[in-house]
């Protein structure tokens, strides 16, 4: 299947049938999420493939029983943590050398991520990185944060969700369906998964093969004129 196909195939599908749907198709589509671009390379995102029967029972409740849930043949849930900058520096830091990276690309990952992933106890250091910021920026443009652990929270957010769209478009290329779903308990997925404070349940998404009425109807979308604005 073409990419643009398995882009007009994907729907948002709410009732699965009983097939089953193998491993090596999730697998196929967590190598394709993990492939996606994503802020400065630090990876801040996680990938939990809710396997076991209790757990996953447990997911479809928080999933406040939606049956795009309740009929699924495998949940697996995305989150996005600021805090795993911290995995994955080291490495990179050993990969940019390793590729004989620009200066400036290795003095970033040694020096600018630790101090652009840090917000401080109650978001301390948010308030000096804001004045920085300011001040750098009447003088030329300037990115004004992120700041807050809500600002780098979103920038994780945004990486996991192209992670989400990678995903699912490779189900959708492999002929089966998906339903992303935020329509959950962030505060009981977090405890069930026994995430970090500062990490964020991005989506949680439903794999199977497509019932009868798995869908409302066709797919419905505003005219592109009224979206796409050309300046
Ligand atoms: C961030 C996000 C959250 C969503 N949450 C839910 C959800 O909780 N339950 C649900 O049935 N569909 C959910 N959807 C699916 C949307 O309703 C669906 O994408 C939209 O209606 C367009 O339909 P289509 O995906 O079939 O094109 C979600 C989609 C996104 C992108």
């Amino acid at each position: 299947m073409d990419f643009f196909e398995a882009v007009s195939k994907r729907r948002s599908i709410r009732k699965y049938t009983e097939e089953d749907v193998s491993d090596s198709i999730i697998e196929k589509a967590l190598d394709a999420a993990i492939l996606a671009p994503n802020s400065s390379n630090t990876q801040t995102w996680d990938f939990y493939w809710v396997k076991s029967e209790d757990k996953k029972a447990s997911l479809i409740q928080f999933c406040l029983s939606q049956s795009a849930a309740r009929t699924a043949k495998h949940l697996i849930v995305i989150t996005a943590d600021p805090s795993n900058w911290k995995r994955s520096q080291k490495p990179l830091v050993n990969w940019v050398e390793s590729v004989k990276a620009p200066k400036q690309v290795i003095l970033y990952y040694q020096k600018l991520i630790p101090f652009t992933y840090r917000w401080g106890f109650l978001n301390s250091w948010a308030l000096i990185k804001w004045f920085m910021f300011l001040l750098a920026g009447t003088v030329r443009p300037m990115t004004r944060g992120p700041n807050t652990r809500r600002d780098l929270q979103e920038v994780a957010i945004k990486s996991a969700a192209l992670a989400a769209e990678n995903f699912v478009l490779a189900i959708s290329a492999q002929g089966y369906s998906t339903c992303m779903m935020e329509g959950f308990d962030e505060v009981r997925v977090k405890k069930l998964l026994k995430l970090n404070r500062s990490a964020r349940v991005v989506m949680v998404i439903s794999v199977g093969r497509e019932s009868e009425r798995g869908t409302w109807g066709p797919q419905f979308r505003l005219p592109k004129t009224d979206v796409v604005h050309i300046l």
